[in-house]
């Protein structure tokens, strides 16, 4: 089972995450993204930062955790809430844009590459992308079977192709200075 399929660990998260989004980040996203965008967050966990989005967007949340799926739906009543794993992405869309806060470095580089192929496939040319990632990650020792990769803009550019064009970069800090990057890309 996936470390986050555990209803125990997804609980354990929302409760280590209270208190916690991404306000000071979207900020990018509510700059120029209008509001009443259609928009899809990959990964909303506990949904934090889906609380944020809902108040500008259509936003539809999303996780492959059927635990975390099960508490978007509790908590977000009257918003879309789908099952999907960020690599296929199976939604129809089209989407205005799509949003992750700290789900890429799940994925491996083969994985990260389709769901970026995926993500274009769902946007219309100039649709955008809002990713929040680890670029320094220290992988927990006790084995969880999850993958843990940090990657910088360098590797994100890769792994975006020719499908997008990079628009914004910001280093930020979660837990030291300049562990975390948001990056802002259009569509071609
Ligand atoms: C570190 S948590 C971040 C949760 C939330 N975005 C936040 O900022 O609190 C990682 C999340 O990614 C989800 N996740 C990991 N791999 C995934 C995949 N392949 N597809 C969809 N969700 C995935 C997990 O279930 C979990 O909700």
């Amino acid at each position: 089972m996936h470390y986050y399929h555990d209803k125990e660990n997804a609980a354990a998260y929302a409760e280590m995450c209270v208190g916690y989004d991404a306000a000071v980040q979207l900020g990018v996203l509510f700059n120029v993204l209008p509001d009443g965008a259609e928009v899809l967050e990959l990964g909303s966990g506990p949904g934090n930062d889906m609380h944020l989005l809902a108040s500008h967007y259509q936003v539809t949340g999303s996780d492959y955790s059927p635990a975390f799926v099960d508490m978007l739906t509790a908590r977000f009543p009257d918003r879309t809430v789908m099952s999907l794993d960020a690599v296929t992405i199976a939604a129809d869309g089209p989407f205005d844009a799509i949003y992750s806060n700290k789900v890429l470095h799940h994925l491996s580089d083969e994985q990260l590459a389709a769901s970026f192929s995926r993500q274009a496939d769902l946007l219309p040319s100039g649709g955008l992308v809002f990713h929040l990632v680890w670029c320094r990650l220290e992988a927990p020792e006790d084995d969880t079977e999850l993958i843990f990769k940090a990657r910088d803009e360098a590797a994100l550019k890769q792994a975006m192709g020719s499908a997008f064009e990079i628009l914004e970069t910001h280093s930020f800090g979660e837990f030291d200075e300049g562990d975390s990057l948001a990056i802002l890309a259009k569509k071609n």
